[in-house]
């Protein structure tokens, strides 16, 4: 019944969509259109006006999410149950961010006495580091255990009081010795990130760290800590307990920089700023489960998602952040939505009638004009962007910076979408290209933790219209099975290859002294 729904919504949205008109027309045919489609909540007026939405369209949209059943699938995630159906978890990244007064069950227990206890042994340490000698934070992790502390911390560069932070993540030698390289062994601090613990490029990193630390002078025993779901692996590896910072398997790892993972980050920029961080992302939450549909920025976004993509047939997404700060919020949202929603079957196993995740990328403003534009305005690939850009910087004496950055972001909607037709034919560009932009006043804790939630929400409710479950990612694991039997293989065992694996196998023995 409720599939049958799903699908003549679908169909009728598709047909809304090969009917669509030119955005400049709808902007010549309703001196509303701005309002009509903005919004303006937790701190950000969201902007969708510049796509080829119609009044007709969204509400077909919205129609499509209500026989999703976006709104049971949402209360099902925020009270703990097991919507992650392939590893039998719940999926719970909005408990770590949840207020004093929550309460969060999941198999009859409320979990919210752990997360709160785990954050006030997380900001006592804190407290404690950054009162100390220490210098020097390296955060070993990668995928989740990396991107997000990685992502936060540039973005709060502002806010960070703290002792510098470095993060390592490639297995690539390269990666780890150039941050060690620079760093005092004796007054540096090792947090060993993996939700797993089993990771061998984060196990490999901190094993090879540790004979730094031992061979320089620092003391491995004492100044190294570690953030896990695996508490007894960490505990092996030789961690004390009071340093170990455990959650459960209902934090995905692209959804846990909210937790321990973000211990750099709070390190950094101190208890009160992540508390800020997570407040932001926490009234984001709140108005994700309380607005209507129509006004629900997460459920906005994610319906011009699946419009560009699923609907338009647009294969990218680019995410423009015109604040540099934001410079790896694109890897970020990389394994956000790629990790998440890059799946060719639905929940229940069958094969997606059409296409799930699109490729995410993009670069900050203005530095990608001066090199990828030129395709986003005369390619043959129509690619949606995602502007971010904030009304007043940090550095009150560089306004005038700011103002051109602000410019740029604006002119390149409006290019986008407006083309120009008068001119020689190699300068001629029809414009018609759609973009949202997200204004916000500045890029406060608060605010990066209301981003970052409405990007973890809008992959949610995709997830959710398109049938899938977002939150497993077996699609990585074959390289790393295949990785794993290739060492015995690159050391000389015998395999069964195929000619291009083999050669490139030969080549690397004719390398090794
Ligand atoms: O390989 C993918 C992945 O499992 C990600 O989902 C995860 O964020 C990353 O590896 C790191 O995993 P862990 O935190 O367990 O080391």
């Amino acid at each position: 019944m409720r599939a049958a729904q799903v699908a003549a919504e679908w169909a009728r949205v598709f047909t809304l969509g090969k009917a669509r008109g030119k955005i400049a027309d709808l902007f010549e045919a309703d001196a509303e259109r701005a309002e009509r489609f903005s919004r303006r909540a937790c701190g950000m007026l969201y902007d969708f006006s510049k796509t080829a939405l119609t009044e007709e369209s969204f509400a077909a949209l919205l129609e499509l999410a209500e026989a999703a059943e976006v709104p049971a699938a949402r209360e099902a995630m925020m009270r703990g149950d097991k919507i992650n159906t392939s590893e039998g978890r719940a999926v719970l990244h909005t408990a770590l961010r949840a207020g004093p007064d929550a309460v969060i069950e999941v198999d009859g227990q409320d979990v919210m006495p752990e997360v709160r206890a785990t954050l006030g042994r997380m900001a006592a340490f804190a407290r404690e580091v950054r009162a100390g000698a220490i210098t020097d934070v390296v955060n070993i992790g990668i995928g989740g255990s990396d991107l997000g502390p990685a992502m936060a911390a540039l973005a709060l560069a502002p806010y960070s009081d703290g002792p510098r932070l470095h993060f390592v993540s490639n297995i690539d030698g390269a990666h780890i010795h150039d941050v060690l390289k620079g760093l005092n062994a004796a007054s540096t601090l090792v947090l060993v990130a993996s939700k797993t613990f089993t990771t061998i490029e984060t196990m490999t990193n901190a094993e090879t760290a540790r004979r730094w630390m031992a061979e320089h002078g620092g003391e491995p025993a004492a100044q190294f800590a570690a953030i896990s779901s695996a508490e007894q692996r960490a505990a092996a590896f030789g961690i004390p307990a009071e340093r170990v910072f455990g959650f459960e398997d209902w934090v995905g790892g692209r959804y846990s920089v909210w937790g321990p993972i973000g211990l750099s980050l709070m390190l950094a920029i101190g208890p009160e700023d992540f508390a800020a961080f997570l407040a932001g992302a926490a009234e984001m939450d709140s108005h994700f489960a309380q607005a209507p549909l129509a006004q629900n920025l997460p459920v906005i976004h994610a319906l011009v998602g699946l419009w560009h993509h699923q609907v338009c047939g647009h294969k990218t997404r680019a995410v423009l952040p015109y604040d540099q700060r934001l410079a790896r919020l694109p890897a970020y949202l990389q394994q956000l939505e790629m990790e998440s929603n890059g799946k060719r079957v639905s929940k229940t196993g069958e094969a997606l009638a059409f296409g799930s995740g699109p490729i995410v990328w993009g670069e900050p403003g203005t530095n990608g004009q001066h090199a990828f534009y030129q395709l986003l305005h005369q390619g043959t690939q129509i690619v949606p962007a995602e502007f971010l850009v904030a009304m007043q910087g940090h550095e009150p004496e560089l306004a005038h910076h700011h103002a051109l950055l602000v410019a740029n972001c604006l002119a390149q909607s409006q290019a986008m979408m407006l083309g120009r037709d008068h001119a020689e034919l190699p300068r001629v560009f029809e414009g018609n290209r759609p973009s949202v932009t997200m204004a916000y006043e500045r890029l406060t804790p608060k605010m990066l933790g209301r981003i970052i939630a409405l990007y973890e929400h809008r992959v949610f409710v995709e997830g959710v219209i398109l049938g899938i479950n977002s939150f497993d990612q077996f699609g990585v694991e074959l390289g790393k099975e295949l990785a794993t039997a290739l060492q015995p293989v690159l050391a000389g065992a015998e395999a069964d290859l195929d000619s291009s694996t083999a050669q490139l196998v030969a080549l690397y023995r004719a390398h090794q002294g």
